[in-house]
């Protein structure tokens, strides 16, 4: 008989805990699980969806331990996998990167550019916490985190926490495989091999072959010059027409940047930055969405089930895109050597990039971790690009670690989206003021 695990989820309140946890229940046959915690640092948060969890669960499999705690040791006690989804300083947060950022004329976005490395000053202290519950509780746990901004959270672990557990993750690649499969007709993105190299949010497909070998890159390459990610003329009409279909769209633009790639959506932010500014909204932005939409639609459908004690006829739906985090679960669990991409040090992979890069690459991952696929050497072009980008993102975390005024101040000028010192500096002063409560006073 297969061993059963126990997951703990950290940042148990979020929007995505309750399809996290379907996802989780929908893969017992391939993952069985005795035991799922919810462990969360503000309590009335966590609740909004604990006990529609706990519904969840029991329905599905009465056998699988459950709880709900704010206690770091109850949370970490025990625990094979963790999985890490915090966001530190919530939506609200969130809302006031996007809008700050705006303010002075720069993109206003969740990870990139300066509301990216303000979120990040105050993940890095977050995820560390974790990790120390983590190590201090269940040394032999896995932490599978997919906590925002990735590129600098990753690079934070890297510097202070190098021989954690933690293995950094992202579902664009995943999402973007999604709609790359469909474009190509293919059943599922599990039926390509891809080869990708890049930083979180900031990368490019070099390769899609389908099972038998043949190259699928041009003919993807041709489609998404027409429609970006967007499935054909059909896809223009059914898709949602929210700010992912203006992104997913976008794509036409940027792969015009380089022809010979499929460049992650998220390079709008860099390289199409004018555009962005003058098409965002600085009243209302994605935060603003999220608030409105995801957050009331989970917290809703959670109080509905707690209501009615069953979750019959809920809107709740197994988080599909999250399959990769059991599929990360199950190739540490059972050495399967699944390829996936992972954000990791570069230590050569790609030869002509520093090898303390972090950077997103294919890796093997196995019972003892992962062990990255060799890339090569990368066009000038990009090599440009993600070095100015890794620079943001390592004096981000200096700036973190000294306490540094001067170093963040540097970061936020070396972003591609923010066009001279003299903002970044207006940006900063601005950030510290917001962020008091979440970053380290800098000097
Ligand atoms: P959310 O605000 O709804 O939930 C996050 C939860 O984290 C909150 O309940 C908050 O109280 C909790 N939290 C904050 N600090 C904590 C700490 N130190 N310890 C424990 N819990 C803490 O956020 P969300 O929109 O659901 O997103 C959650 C996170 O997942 C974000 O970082 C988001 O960027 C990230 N995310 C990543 C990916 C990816 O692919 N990398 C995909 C989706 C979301
Ligand atoms: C993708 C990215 C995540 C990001 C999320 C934002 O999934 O990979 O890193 O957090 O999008 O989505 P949202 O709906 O919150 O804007
Ligand atoms: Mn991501």
């Amino acid at each position: 008989m297969k061993e059963k695990f126990s997951v703990v989820i950290a940042g148990g309140g979020s929007t995505y805990t309750p399809e996290i946890i379907l996802m989780l229940l929908d893969n017992l046959d391939r993952l069985p699980l005795r035991k799922i915690k919810l462990y969360d640092n503000d309590e009335e948060r966590q609740k909004k969806v604990a006990k529609a969890c706990e519904i969840l669960i029991k329905e599905k499999n009465p056998s699988i331990e459950y709880l709900a705690t704010t206690d770091p040791e109850e949370a970490y006690t025990d625990v094979d996998f963790c999985l890490a989804h915090i966001r530190v300083g919530k939506l609200q947060m969130r809302e006031l990167d996007e809008k700050i950022s705006l303010k002075h004329g720069c993109v206003g976005q969740e990870t990139c550019g300066p509301g990216g490395i303000a979120y990040g000053m105050r993940s890095i202290e977050g995820v560390l916490e974790n990790i120390d519950y983590m190590e201090k509780y269940s040394p032999n746990c896995w932490m599978l985190n997919y906590s925002n901004p990735a590129s600098i959270v990753a690079e934070a672990t890297r510097r202070l926490r190098p021989n954690s557990r933690i293995i950094n993750i992202c579902d664009m690649p995943i999402g973007m495989e999604h709609s790359i499969a469909k474009i190509a007709g293919l059943e599922s993105r599990k039926h390509m091999d891809i080869r990708y190299y890049g930083l979180n949010h900031f990368g490019w497909y070099t390769s899609v072959k389908d099972k038998s070998g043949k190259e699928l890159l041009p003919k993807l390459v041709e489609h998404i010059t027409e429609y970006g990610f967007i499935n054909g003329e059909e896809g223009m009409k059914t898709a949602k027409k929210d700010s992912w279909f203006e992104t997913n769209l976008f794509t036409r633009e940027i792969i015009k940047t380089d022809p010979t790639t499929i460049p992650s959506s998220y390079l709008k932010y860099y390289l199409f930055q004018d555009y962005v500014v003058n098409h965002s909204n600085k009243e209302y932005t994605r935060a603003n969405e999220v608030i409105d939409g995801r957050e009331k639609e989970v917290f809703s459908a959670c109080a509905d089930i707690e209501k009615n004690g069953h979750s019959k006829g809920s809107s709740l739906q197994v988080g599909i895109h999250a399959e990769f985090i059991v599929d990360l679960a199950i190739a540490l669990a059972y050495n399967t050597h699944e390829r996936m991409l992972l954000i990791v040090e570069n230590n050569g992979a790609i030869s002509n990039l520093a090898d303390d890069a972090m950077v997103e690459i294919p890796c093997i991952v196995g019972k003892d971790g992962y062990e990255p696929l060799s890339v090569g050497k990368i066009p000038i072009f990009q090599k440009g690009l993600i070095e100015q980008q890794l620079a943001v993102e390592k004096l981000v975390v200096e700036a973190w670690i000294e306490k540094s005024y001067q170093k963040l101040w540097q970061a936020i000028m070396m972003s591609k989206t923010v066009p001279s010192a003299t903002v970044a500096k207006e940006l900063l002063d601005d950030l510290i003021e917001a962020n008091k409560d979440y970053w380290p006073e800098l000097n």
